[in-house]
């Protein structure tokens, strides 16, 4: 019997664990599966809302770090993670993703000699000014099991000189989520509920500190948003963080005028799909959704001078934007007047990616 450990903490990592604990549980006589809960994103709507749609059970381990500096965060949960893996003593570590949690807690699991795996490896925007990039490279260097989504990730831990017996292109994992909830989103009534007729409104979503934590760039962006607004309905669940800087930067009053921007808090997993399945395209900054909307085949703008995810734009439907007012409305406008880019879904973005890692572990 193996103890794995599945590592969550914010927004993004629920829907890449997921899949994973419902796969690990169908072997229970090999292993023993614990789920931890840093509580990096701690909100309802950031955290609850998603233990409930993805059908998840509450975490084994709550570590309730809440938010914070880089520093702070980073080493509260260093701190109470590796108290857990003293205590419970683990043979392997599953972590996902980019966020401070992933780091975090395979940093306190390598130390310990236990085996770290990385959900979402090998992904590199090349940009070290992201927290994000940071936090990818670092995982990566010290983790022994190298899960990557697309070809794109094995080719950059290479260049790295990650040795070869490490790495395993098992796919999107992300995408196991939208092909087992995509029916019951279908479900959800959130058109109705807010009035929204299908693709005639554009949903939103802004949470990178490069374009919400300086006042100048987000009214580039809110600029644009007002002009775009005039030809379409906005949809905007905002997330705390941009929240929390629309209050400091005194922006409310102008985000308020805007009579076709319809604000709302961070919504569910469900109704969330079903405003991407529905929308005519998506303006985001944020890393999931720019592969949630490729597999769908809906544009997608990402309003980032770079990607971590770049098949997104080779092959899938996501285009980059630079931060100017002006380019984001004519990028819109393109779209607005049928002039849409065409994708395809990359290999191994198939719902099928836990079945992969679990035979690989089963293997092990
Ligand atoms: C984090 C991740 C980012 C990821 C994003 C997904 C890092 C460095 N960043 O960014 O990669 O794309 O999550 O959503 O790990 N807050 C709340 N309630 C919550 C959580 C946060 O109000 O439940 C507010 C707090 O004011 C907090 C701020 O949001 O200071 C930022 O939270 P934090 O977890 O530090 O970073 P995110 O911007 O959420
Ligand atoms: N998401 C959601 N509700 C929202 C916003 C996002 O369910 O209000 C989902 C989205 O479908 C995707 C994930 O959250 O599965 C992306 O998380 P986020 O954008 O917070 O993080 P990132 O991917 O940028 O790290």
């Amino acid at each position: 019997m193996k103890k794995i450990h599945l590592v969550v903490g914010a927004r993004p990592n629920f829907m890449k664990m997921a899949p994973l604990f419902k796969e690990f549980a169908k072997f229970p006589e090999e292993f023993e599966v614990k789920l931890i809960h840093t509580g990096q994103h701690y909100d309802e709507r950031m955290s609850k809302f998603f233990f409930d749609d993805l059908q998840m059970p509450v975490p084994d381990e709550y570590l309730e770090v809440g938010s914070g500096t880089h520093g702070e965060q980073t080493g509260k949960i260093m701190e109470r993670y590796e108290a857990v893996l003293l205590k419970d003593k683990p043979d392997l570590v599953i972590v996902a993703g980019d966020v401070n949690s992933t780091i975090a807690c395979a940093l306190d699991a390598a130390k310990l000699h236990i085996q770290v795996a990385h959900l979402e490896a090998g992904l590199r925007s090349f940009d070290r000014t992201m927290p994000e990039e940071l936090n990818r490279l670092m995982t990566d260097a010290i983790s022994d099991f190298l899960l990557t989504p697309s070809p794109d990730g094995d080719m950059n831990l290479l260049k790295e000189g990650i040795s070869k017996g490490k790495i395993y292109f098992v796919g999107n994992i992300m995408i196991d989520s939208l092909v087992q909830y995509k029916e019951k989103a279908g479900n959800s009534n959130i058109l109705e509920e807010y009035g929204l007729k299908p693709h005639e409104f554009v949903l939103i979503t802004l949470h990178r500190p490069s374009n919400v934590d300086n006042k100048e760039g987000f009214l580039k962006i809110l600029n644009a948003f007002e002009e775009i607004s005039k030809s379409i309905k906005l949809v905007f669940p905002i997330h705390p963080r941009a929240k929390k800087q629309i209050k400091i930067f005194g922006l409310n009053e102008k985000v308020e005028k805007m009579k076709n921007l319809l604000l709302i808090d961070p919504i569910g997993y469900y109704d969330f799909i079903k405003l991407e399945m529905e929308a005519k395209f998506i303006l985001t900054d944020s890393g999931g959704i720019q592969e949630e909307t490729t597999f769908f085949g809906i544009p997608c703008l990402t309003l980032r001078p770079n990607t971590e995810r770049p098949i997104t734009i080779t092959e899938g439907t996501n285009k980059l934007v630079k931060l100017e007012t002006e380019d984001i409305i004519k990028e819109a406008k393109e779209i607005l007047n049928g002039k849409t880019k065409k994708g395809k879904i990359p290999k191994f973005w198939d719902g099928k990616t836990a079945e992969r890692i679990v035979e690989i572990f089963r293997e092990k």
